[in-house]
């Protein structure tokens, strides 16, 4: 199982960015726990962070071939990016979106997420642990639906003697 982990901008400033919202858990520790998640969860994880809008979406793209899924923090284009979204669900792949802070806590603009409705789900307020959660609940995901449909043996009529 391979999974792409994105990071929006501004998120290689984590530990030092706003640290009473964020925390002061480096970019760097969150990759190394998402990488240790990954080894006890026996999944392959391509992490990257990037600035720009149109690589983040052009890296969407590329997962169509070799990816099972997508782990994503938007950061700000959660709020902005309708090109993530069309990304998203142009590739179909199973997408969980994870944030450091609780957006439903903040200002307005943040309670809408371009992301959320196409994203099998969402996971937002516990920090770092946030990543920790999604790789977890994503995993969970593509195990159960990866399993083989259960083929119940047809039921048999007894005859009556
Ligand atoms: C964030 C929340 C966004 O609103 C914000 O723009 C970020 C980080 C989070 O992880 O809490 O950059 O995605």
């Amino acid at each position: 199982m391979r999974i792409l982990v994105l990071h929006g901008p501004n998120l290689n400033l984590l530990g030092s960015r706003e640290q009473s919202i964020y925390g002061t858990t480096s970019l760097d520790a969150i990759d190394a726990g998402l990488t240790k998640l990954a080894d006890e969860l026996t999944v392959d994880v391509d992490i990257r962070q990037s600035n720009a809008e149109g690589e983040l979406v052009t890296w969407i793209q590329e997962a169509r071939s070799g990816y099972d899924g997508i782990l994503i923090n938007p950061a700000a284009y959660t709020h902005t990016s309708v090109a993530i979204r069309d990304a998203v669900l142009a590739v179909a792949l199973p997408t969980v979106e994870v944030h450091l802070s609780n957006i439903q806590g903040r200002e307005a603009f943040r309670h809408h997420s371009h992301v959320a409705d196409v994203a099998v789900g969402q996971v937002s307020g516990f920090g770092a642990e946030s990543y920790f959660l999604g790789l977890r609940g994503l995993h969970a995901h593509l195990t159960s639906s990866r399993r083989p449909r259960k083929t119940s043996a047809p039921v048999r009529k007894k005859r009556g003697r």
